[in-house]
């Protein structure tokens, strides 16, 4: 089944006579019981932080987008990463973390984990099968984002699956960019897929929301547990926004996957503009592993700018009418950031000028071409490079 049809059709209650097509939300922090003995025994939910139909529903709709076998939802997307990785670890073990993973990922590992002595390393993100030199007896996770937050870089995720499996070390990659539709980890042979459903599952930069989602339901209770013991909940109301996200998920991402690709074409012959960092260009250095392993590409892309003073990025921002400026993506409206007061990594020799990340949305692509254009017009090279 396609997955426009699947997600047509996904947790959605089963029809009886005058059955409302999507799943009612409820809300409730108790729950009750006609008998006493219910309150302690048996296999249902005794509390609402247990979760409710609706996230029952929407658990469903991202085991299936995912090919997993259990789901746990959490409140943001780093939520989501911080979680799975905690659910993995414990004191005296060594993690392996891809050099452009997400800012706020690297900061919790940081501050974070290395307060209850889990030591984190970050390897340079195209090292591949090579990432055997970094394994140590107590290495206990590999956590990537393919492609790398800001810089795109893809990971040979098979041949890193392959090293981790060999050493029993749990696989975790973040899969925001793809949205799950282009990408999949799991089948791929990592074992926990990370969603920012932030993104495109809220779609309208309205919701802050995260999902886990486990290959073996091994992982998904170990993760689930995990979930119970910090507290966390998700209101009902955000997990029926993210699952209504899901009907209309495929259409929204062809069109900005669309915009995308054609704006990174263009923007790659423009005089401003030095690099297009988009894994669907042949000229981005993972571009074969993208095609052995993708199925499409995404709204998000990066561009390296010519050399110029940061007055002049800040000028070109400034200048943009549709590109509002903002962090995120996968909403309806186009984004975009300068990105080098934010870029931190310990493998990288740096671009030749300034890096801006570009997230398309849904406005018409002559307009956003047009609005870039001008932009890039006011840019002048020419300015002292600060
Ligand atoms: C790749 C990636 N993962 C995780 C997150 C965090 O998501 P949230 O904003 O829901 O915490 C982001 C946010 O930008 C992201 O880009």
């Amino acid at each position: 089944m396609k997955k426009s049809t699947l997600f047509s059709h996904v947790g959605r209650p089963k029809i009886g006579r005058g059955t409302s097509v999507n799943p009612s939300v409820t809300h409730a922090s108790t729950l009750l019981f006609e008998k006493a003995d219910d309150l302690y025994n048996g296999n249902h939910r005794i509390y609402g932080r247990h979760g409710s139909e609706v996230h029952d529903a929407l658990k469903e709709a991202f085991c299936a987008l995912e090919d997993g076998a259990g789901c746990t939802l959490t409140p943001s997307g780093l939520a989501a990463n911080a979680l799975s990785i905690l659910a993995n670890v414990k004191a005296g073990d060594h993690i392996l973390v891809s050099d452009s993973s997400y800012g706020p990922v690297r900061k919790f590992c940081d501050n974070h984990l290395v307060k209850f002595g889990v030591e984190t390393e970050y390897f340079p993100p195209r090292l591949g099968k090579d990432i055997e030199s970094l394994i140590r007896d107590n290495t206990s996770c590999l956590i990537l984002e393919s492609p790398g937050s800001l810089t795109l870089e893809i990971q040979d995720l098979p041949a890193i699956v392959k090293v981790a499996k060999k050493a029993g070390i749990i696989t975790i990659v973040d899969n925001t960019w793809s949205a799950g539709l282009v990408y999949n980890p799991l089948n791929l042979g990592a074992d926990i897929a990370v969603h920012a459903a932030t993104k495109y599952y809220s779609g309208h930069s309205d919701v802050l929301f995260g999902a886990i989602i486990s290959r073996t339901k091994e992982l998904a209770a170990k993760v689930h547990a995990t979930n119970i013991h910090l507290g966390n909940s998700t209101s009902p109301d955000d997990a029926y926004t993210i699952l209504r996200g899901f009907r209309t998920i495929t259409t929204r991402f062809e069109r900005q996957e669309k915009t995308a690709l054609t704006l990174a074409q263009w923007l790659q012959s423009h005089a401003k503009v030095d690099e297009v960092l988009h894994p669907a260009l042949s000229t981005h250095p993972d571009h074969d592993i993208w095609k052995r392993d993708f199925t499409g590409s995404a709204c998000l892309f990066s561009v390296v700018l010519k050399p110029c003073s940061q007055a002049q990025v800040l000028k070109f921002l400034d200048s943009l009418k549709y590109f509002a400026k903002g962090f995120s993506f996968g909403g309806y409206e186009s984004l975009i950031i300068h990105c080098d007061p934010q870029l931190k990594r310990s493998h990288s020799d740096g671009f030749a000028g300034p890096l801006i990340r570009i997230a398309c949305g849904l406005e018409d692509i002559t307009d956003l071409q047009l609005d870039l254009e001008q932009g890039l017009a006011t840019l002048s090279l020419d300015d002292n490079v600060a």
